[in-house]
């Protein structure tokens, strides 16, 4: 559920009409709801309610330093996994102590920032990062508090390039080796093996692969603790899927149905990485239409968004629902299904500016004639939207805009062209 609604064919984001967001801040625009955003963290603290959880929204996913904000007074804690991620979870006014700090490949400089800032679990996945992090937590005389991420071995369950729980992958540390692994450590005088971490990958849509990898953490938990771990912490990352083509996501609680078991047959403290689940349905990308045309017998919609806004399309196929802003009367105010016949429609590409033929939200997508000027908006953008957005083609980037009820404020401006090129202006010779 979010609080994107069309009332009298104009969408509206909470009680404010879009257009006006559109006419106040201009396009393309990153638009989010409050309403939905803390209605999404609010479902998984619930759902988790019995084990006490620290959910720790994952900085990735939208590291707008006002959404973090929010995250931050709403009881939710930080998945980090750059030194720059936790500087912004620092900025929105996180303690270290409610922050774990994830990621293949942590600098010395990293571990070094982390451990004085207290962070609450480093999540390691090699046997390198683990001795590296051990001898920086002794040059700065305190243990580093530790979760083994393993790497559980399960079937394939998203796109490839966003699995990172099958073999073959760089994350975590195998199954097979991960035992040795925490005996090498045992009675370690700079790490304090406390936790056992996995992340199964994203976006995931059954709660099966949930319930295979909570049984293979008990397990281990259970081998780290016969060797003298003190295992405290059992965290089971994100990857809770959200609706991008119709209401096709598991409500939290399905989630928690699977895992709950687990944390209570060990006893540990649940801890969970959410991100898309919490800001993925509830951000909007509003872009307005240039041109349209026909050509090679398709046709485009030629939009002032482009993959350097929104890259998911062309990186994963990723659908995300595209509707008018303002749908004209022969065609329905909000279809059930984008992917149907749609009366009132045709199959046109919607791209953006950039030259690159891979520059696309959609192929072929049934959406009624548009014309320059139009507004359009892209669904469930709130995720790894703006995250990843880029300069390509040195395009601004895009503004971005926290509704509440009927009132919006920016949360960060758009871009200028003095500050695309502000870290090579006082380079020129
Ligand atoms: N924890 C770890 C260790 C992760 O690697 C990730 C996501 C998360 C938590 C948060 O997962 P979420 O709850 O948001 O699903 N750019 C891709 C997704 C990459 C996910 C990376 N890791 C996309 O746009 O689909």
């Amino acid at each position: 559920m979010d609080h994107f609604v069309y009332r009298d064919r104009t969408l509206f984001c909470e009680d404010v009409p879009v257009p006006e967001l559109a006419d106040t801040y201009g396009t393309p625009l990153y638009v989010y709801s409050q309403a939905t955003l803390l209605r999404h963290l609010t479902e998984i603290q619930t759902a988790f309610a019995q084990a006490n959880p620290i959910v720790c929204y994952s900085v990735k996913t939208n590291g707008n330093l006002s959404l973090c904000r929010l995250m931050a007074e709403h009881g939710a804690g930080f998945d980090v996994t750059s030194g720059g991620e936790l500087y912004r979870a620092l900025r929105a006014g996180s303690k270290g102590s409610k922050i774990v700090f994830a990621g293949v490949g942590k600098s010395d400089a990293e571990m070094k920032t982390g451990l004085e800032n207290g962070v609450f679990l480093f999540n390691v996945e090699s046997e390198g990062e683990l001795h590296a992090l051990g001898e920086v937590a002794r040059s700065l005389g305190v243990k580093a508090p530790v979760a083994l991420r393993v790497n559980p071995d399960l079937p394939p369950k998203t796109h490839a390039k966003t699995d990172t729980s099958v073999k073959g992958v760089k994350f975590g540390l195998d199954i097979e080796t991960i035992i040795d692994v925490a005996k090498s450590v045992v009675g370690h005088p700079g790490l304090a093996v406390v936790g056992l971490h996995m992340h199964l990958g994203s976006p995931i849509l059954k709660a099966d692969p949930y319930r295979e990898g909570a049984a293979k953490a008990v397990a281990l938990v259970k081998a780290f603790r016969a060797q003298g771990h003190d295992i405290r912490y059992l965290n089971m990352g994100g990857g809770f899927g959200i609706h991008y083509r119709k209401q096709e996501a598991l409500p939290a609680a399905a989630f928690a149905e699977v895992i709950l078991p687990a944390v209570k047959e060990t006893g540990c403290q649940l801890v969970l990485e959410p991100g898309r689940f919490i800001v993925g349905n509830a951000g909007l990308l509003v872009s307005r239409v240039v041109f349209t045309k026909s050509t090679g017998g398709k046709h485009y919609v030629i939009q002032d968004a482009a993959m350097n806004d929104l890259i998911r399309p062309t990186l994963y196929d990723s659908f995300h629902r595209i509707w008018p802003v303002h749908p004209r009367a022969e065609v329905p105010e909000r279809p059930d299904d984008y992917e149907a016949e749609i009366p009132g429609t045709f199959a046109q590409d919607v791209v953006g500016p950039v030259c690159e033929s891979g520059d696309f939200f959609a192929k072929g997508r049934n959406l009624p004639a548009l014309a320059r000027g139009d507004l359009l908006a892209t669904f469930s953008a709130g995720a790894y939207g703006m995250a990843m957005a880029s300069n390509y083609n040195s395009r601004l980037r895009a503004a971005e805009i926290l509704v509440t009820g009927r009132t919006h404020r920016l949360i960060r401006r758009r871009e200028t062209f003095e500050d695309l090129v502000a870290c090579e202006d006082d380079c020129l010779s």
